[in-house]
């Protein structure tokens, strides 16, 4: 099996495209915006969140540059993950630094276990140190992905797990 990440690219197409129709358009909290979109519209999508990746401070007063990347399983796409360059008092409560997804049809195989290790590669070449997770309590799968991954429970809130893991 040949596993790998690619950073989001304006020349994505099609395979992509279907993944992220296939997605929810919020599941425990990650946010799939192209759900719905015609196929033009995922194209302008494409474009801004390149722009957004590229940023170094704050978008439009309180947007952090994120960098989205997809999961390739012989090379169809199997994942959605985003990496945050940095975290705002807001992410700091809700959405962390990195956040995934696995396309329903290719989950429950260690995909999301094997995602995150490569985001968290991902996230070291962007500069972070460490990294946080904020998973909803009854997400109990998104949990055991970021324990897998060495994450360590700094608090659990009545709705949230607060996952740290050191890059
Ligand atoms: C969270 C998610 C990425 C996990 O992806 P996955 O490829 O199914 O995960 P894995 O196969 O690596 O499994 C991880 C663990 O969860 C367990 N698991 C997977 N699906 C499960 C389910 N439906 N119920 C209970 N446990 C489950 C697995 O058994 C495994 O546990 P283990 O530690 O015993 O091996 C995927 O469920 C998903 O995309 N969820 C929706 C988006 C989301 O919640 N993202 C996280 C936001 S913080």
């Amino acid at each position: 099996m040949c596993l790998e990440i690619r950073k989001l690219s304006i020349d994505d197409g099609c395979d992509i495209y279907e993944m992220l129709q296939e997605l929810p358009a919020d599941e425990n909290g990650f946010i799939n915006s192209v759900k719905g979109k015609t196929f033009d519209e995922y194209k302008e999508w494409l474009k801004n969140s390149l722009r957004n990746s590229e940023q170094t401070g704050l978008v439009n007063g309180w947007k952090v540059p994120e960098t989205t990347f997809w999961l390739f399983e012989n090379n169809t796409p199997v994942g959605f993950g985003k990496v945050r360059h940095f975290l705002t008092e807001a992410l700091l409560e809700n959405g962390g630094n990195v956040g995934y997804a696995i396309r329903p049809s290719a989950r429950n195989r260690g995909l999301g276990k094997r995602f995150l290790a490569l985001l968290i590669d991902a996230g070291k070449e962007i500069g972070l140190s460490k990294a946080l997770l904020t998973i909803r309590n009854q997400n109990i799968p998104s949990i055991r992905v970021a324990l897998a991954n060495g994450g360590v429970i700094e608090k659990i809130t009545a709705d949230r797990h607060y996952i740290w893991i050191n890059l």
